[in-house]
């Protein structure tokens, strides 16, 4: 008897690990090509510590649409316009989710932030406020003396590094211009202020969030560490939201009192959101506006600032662009005159350099990740249900096959060219497409108009230590946003 049970344990067992393998052979068929994983870390080594270009160099080999094992996650990579169309616009519906890092989970920010809810009754109730109350050009355009205030200051700290031949870090210029745009557009409350305790604290968070989301975590390739968090990012992360969070919560609280005086007149993007909640024409509750404004800033600020102080280093690479930038500014608005966000639709040069500058440099250069909601055939290949998928949009807007000499700046190029930076022309895609498209896609542009015009229309612009434009370093270095490897410093000069 003892025998017989023996042999039916070993039969049982054969079949269990042949069912196994073949069921495994199974899952990977038809998988998009891409190289051979390792055991266990499977092709997080390809990586590298510029995770965009490596991943371009290995679609130039494996093709455009391709799979890697990122330690337990599958993931697949889009590389091409036509594929990223297949995915964001064809596909929209089942790549409309996203994966999560793990460090977002803290405080439960997956479970309520706009940029990571599934698509859902709540997310689609959060993107509504935005699309038709916060984004919308009236509401942006009764906003934009809050704006135009704080460029402003912009230019005055410009002035005064100009008066004494001082260098600018231009990209810390443009963080601190663009956190206090926003704050200025979503509460008026000044970020610059050094006097002030809140704008230097919550500046201070907006940095460590950046800083923590922008470290790879282990946590998202093997989720097994989560509840150890090795690198103690989720823990981090959780105290950065905590704090950010309550700050929000005692402005809210303070805003809350100012309105009960019946002279009170809504202002800012916070009147709005708050007026929602009075007239409940949308569903939306005081922590939702937390975890909303935290979305906004997190989205919002980097990717501005990085853009601007791209652009700004093109520029003054390639000074001929400079020239025709700055003719034309002086053309259309005259010298000595402030650009208004309105004359932007006449300024198609600045324009072009806008997109030119986000085709080589698109801040968020993976897009946020999207995640397949169920099996679906893509190209002849089959995507399986939970993939994670990244599309490539910085080896997109520098396809051979697309642009000529893509990887030198014409801003010409866009000149006549009918084709927008909006997620419709999927050659140049630094906002995403399709439903979960950038919402901020409009201020962002107000803002970077506004940035750029500026200092290119007041002031001349040389490199510190007399470095010639031709011996500037160009590379980026991979973080949460794309920044430059070597920070750009300039000393403004007057024109
Ligand atoms: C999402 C780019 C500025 C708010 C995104 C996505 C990208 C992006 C690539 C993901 C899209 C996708 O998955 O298809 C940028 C760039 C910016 C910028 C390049 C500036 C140059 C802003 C600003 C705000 C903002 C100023 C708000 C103040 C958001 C939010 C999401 C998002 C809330 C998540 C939307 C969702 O998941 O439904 N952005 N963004 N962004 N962005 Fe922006």
């Amino acid at each position: 008897e003892m025998t017989l049970s023996c042999l039916l344990f070993l039969l049982f067992t054969c079949i269990w690990v042949t069912a196994l393998r073949y069921l495994r052979k199974a899952n990977s068929k038809n998988l998009p090509p891409g190289p051979t994983p390792f055991p266990i870390i499977g092709n997080l080594l390809e990586l590298g510590a510029n995770p965009h270009s490596s991943l371009a160099n290995l679609a130039k080999k494996h093709g455009p649409i391709m799979t890697l094992q990122l330690g337990q996650v599958t993931t697949i990579v889009i590389s091409s316009s036509t594929v990223a169309k297949e995915i964001l616009k064809n596909h929209d519906l089942s790549f409309c989710n996203r994966t999560i890092p793990d460090a977002i989970q803290a405080e439960q920010h997956g479970e309520f932030g706009l940029a990571w809810l599934p698509v859902s009754a709540a997310w689609r109730s959060l993107r509504k406020i935005s699309n038709s109350h916060i984004f919308t050009p009236q509401k942006l355009d009764a906003n934009e003396y809050l704006r135009r205030a704080k460029i402003q200051q912009l230019l005055a700290h410009v002035q005064e590094c100009c008066d004494t031949g001082r260098a600018i870090d231009v990209g810390q210029a443009a963080f601190n211009t663009a956190l206090n745009l926003l704050s200025n557009t979503v509460f008026s409350i000044d970020l610059a202020d050094p006097s002030s305790k809140f704008a230097r604290e919550f500046k201070k968070l907006v940095w460590g969030i950046m800083e923590e989301a922008g470290k790879p975590n282990l946590n998202d390739y093997f989720p097994i560490l989560r509840k150890i968090d090795p690198q103690g990012i989720r823990r981090r992360m959780g105290v950065h939201f905590g704090e950010m969070l309550k700050m929000l919560d005692r402005l809210i609280v303070e805003r809350l009192k100012q309105r009960q005086h019946h002279d009170y007149e809504s202002k800012d993007m916070l009147d709005t959101l708050l007026n929602i909640t009075e007239d409940k024409s949308e569903e939306i509750d005081r922590d939702q506006i937390k975890h909303l404004l935290l979305d906004l800033f997190a989205a919002g600020t980097d990717t501005t600032s990085s853009t601007l102080e791209w652009a700004m280093a093109e520029l003054i690479h390639n000074p001929e662009t400079l020239s025709k930038a700055r003719l034309e500014l002086e053309q259309v608005i005259g010298k000595g005159n402030q650009i208004e966000e309105s004359d932007v639709s006449r300024l198609p040069y600045l324009q072009a350099v806008v997109k030119e500058t986000l085709r080589l440099h698109s801040p968020i250069p993976l897009l946020l990740p999207r995640k397949s909601s169920s099996d679906v055939e893509i190209c002849g290949y089959r995507i399986p249900d939970g993939a994670q998928v990244l599309v490539n949009v910085w080896a997109i807007g520098r396809d051979g096959s697309t642009w000529d000499n893509p990887n030198s700046f014409v801003p010409e190029r866009f000149l006549g060219l009918d084709v927008d930076i909006k997620g419709r022309n999927f050659e140049v895609i630094p906002f995403g497409s399709g439903r979960r498209v950038c919402p901020g896609l409009p201020l962002a542009i107000r803002m970077l108009y506004l940035m750029l015009g500026t200092l290119v229309h007041s002031f001349g612009w040389k490199l510190e230590g007399g470095l010639k434009p031709e011996m500037m370093d160009m590379d980026d270095k991979f973080g949460i946003t794309l920044q430059r490897a070597q920070p750009l410093r300039a000393v403004p000069v007057a024109l």
